[in-house]
């Protein structure tokens, strides 16, 4: 069979996802259609349809002919994803995977998950699936030491509220155990908190969340309203944790009482709110909006330093710098 050919590497890219063979478990149910590249410049050719079960014949078969890489049409990228996250406790606990691929499994699952909480939030079982999703990559933080170097290595640089908040998360429960904060029960809401901080904005208008350049008053006002929408939403869904939901409703508090909504001030402000804070602010300042240039991580932890200081906890922020110039 003649396969189409193709140089361009960008042209396959917008038709196929390039997934590892090691994502593959066996007798579980394959809800995409897999595909192969038979040799490099090809155009990849159908080589299983959905729904079919995938078992150790067809991973040795695969395995034998060296095909470590497999393709996913692009409209199917999401249930890819869904696929990693409901196998991810399998596929980080399998010793046969490198750290770099699981965390790329991490951050897999974290993006299908959050693309689906921010179009609704209030939709079954979404509670409990942020809970597995979250425990299950907070562990794998908290077990592996050299999981946050590798989880930096494949954080998005393009902003998204969905990226944004898994990047929030990846900093703020990085930088937790970073400040001493051991206890895993304390971590797994946290990490919630985190992963979460922003759902509110899923009950804004996109035109607002999309808007590039400044917002007007009114919109501002609006945009102000989003902790207080998160805080509600994961109340409903029946989240009782304190800490998750101190984390939502004040992530734009500032300890000398300028935030909202509340404005809490020094004290009144928890630890977790502050490690928040400076994961937040650090990502919207390295990540690319359409409407500014990223900037480097060390321009923006000097930027932090010198223009932010009143609104950030100092220990915290030495503890950021330091984890930061470790994973570099
Ligand atoms: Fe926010
Ligand atoms: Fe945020």
């Amino acid at each position: 069979m003649s396969s189409l050919r193709t140089n361009d590497p960008t042209a396959l890219e917008s038709l196929f996802k390039s997934i590892p063979l090691t994502s593959l478990r066996c007798d579980t149910v394959l809800d995409f259609d897999l595909f192969l590249q038979m040799s490099p410049g090809d155009y990849p050719v159908l080589f299983r349809e959905r729904h079919l079960r995938f078992d150790q014949s067809v991973l040795d078969k695969l395995a034998d002919h060296k095909h470590n890489r497999l393709f996913v049409p692009i409209h199917q990228v999401d249930t890819f994803r869904k696929y990693v996250e409901s196998n991810l406790k399998e596929l980080l606990s399998d010793p046969a995977i490198p750290l770099e691929e699981k965390s790329r499994f991490v951050y897999e699952a974290a993006q299908g998950f959050m693309v689906e909480v921010m179009k609704d939030p209030r939709v079954g079982g979404v509670l409990q699936r942020s809970k597995d999703l979250v425990n299950t990559a907070v562990d794998f933080m908290a077990t592996e030491d050299k999981a946050f170097t590798h989880l930096l290595k494949v954080v998005s640089f393009d902003y998204y509220t969905y990226t944004h908040s898994i990047n929030v998360f990846i900093f703020s429960v990085a930088l937790a155990q970073r400040a001493g904060i051991r206890d895993r029960n304390v971590l797994h809401a946290f990490g919630q908190g985190a992963l979460l901080h922003d759902v509110g904005k899923s009950s804004l208008p996109a035109s607002i969340i999309n808007q590039k350049g400044k917002l007007s008053d009114e919109q501002w006002k609006l945009m102000k309203r989003h902790p207080e929408l998160g805080f509600e939403i994961l109340k409903e869904q029946g989240e009782d944790r304190s800490i998750v939901l101190d984390v939502i409703r004040h992530h734009h508090e500032k300890l000398d009482g300028s935030g909202y909504p509340d404005g809490l001030k020094g004290d009144e402000i928890s630890t977790f709110v502050r490690i928040n804070t400076i994961a937040d602010i650090f990502d919207a300042l390295t990540t690319n909006r359409s409407y500014k240039s990223a900037m480097r991580s060390f321009q923006a932890l000097k930027i932090m330093k010198e223009e932010m200081s009143q609104h950030l906890d100092y220990d915290l922020f030495r503890h950021f710098v330091q984890l930061m110039s470790a994973s570099d």
